[in-house]
């Protein structure tokens, strides 16, 4: 299912006007919904670890850390439903910085992605 959406998305780009319909049925022009992203990135899939918790995670994959890095990208250019733009962009920068010392291999770059994926502290603010 995963692969699917993103070989959609991708196609999506390059067609680029290519509308992609996710599965509320609502139409996006952007290759990834929020919600796309949270079910990709930060929701666990059954009997395993999320995403973002496996590159916060001790000896976290490149190949899970680029996946993760490609989705704050596009995280941080989905308008959120609520709060205001300064704090999207500061929340969504800060996932980016620290995915990207993940990568990097940036001595305490998994704690402060740990502090960045703060789920609630992002919902209370911009969860509609
Ligand atoms: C940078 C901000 C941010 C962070 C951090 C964040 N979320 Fe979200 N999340 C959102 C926003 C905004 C929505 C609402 C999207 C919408 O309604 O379109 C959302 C929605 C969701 C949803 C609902 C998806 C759906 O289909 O309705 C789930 C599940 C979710 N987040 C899980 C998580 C988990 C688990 C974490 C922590 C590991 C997390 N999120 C961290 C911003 C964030």
């Amino acid at each position: 299912m995963k692969k699917v959406v993103c070989v959609a998305a991708a196609l999506a780009l390059l067609a680029g006007a290519v509308v992609v319909t996710n599965r509320s049925g609502a139409a996006e022009e952007k290759g990834k919904t929020i919600k796309q992203i949270m079910k990709q990135g930060h929701q666990a899939p059954k009997g395993q670890m999320a995403l973002c918790a496996k590159v916060a995670g001790k000896e976290p994959s490149k190949e899970d850390a680029e996946k993760l890095l490609a989705l704050y990208k596009d995280l941080a250019a989905c308008k959120p439903p609520k709060g205001d733009e300064a704090s999207w962009k500061e929340k969504t920068t800060a996932l980016i910085t620290a995915t990207e010392g993940v990568i990097k291999g940036e001595k305490g770059a998994s704690a402060a992605l740990k502090k960045a994926v703060n789920c609630m502290a992002c919902h209370k603010v911009h969860k509609g």
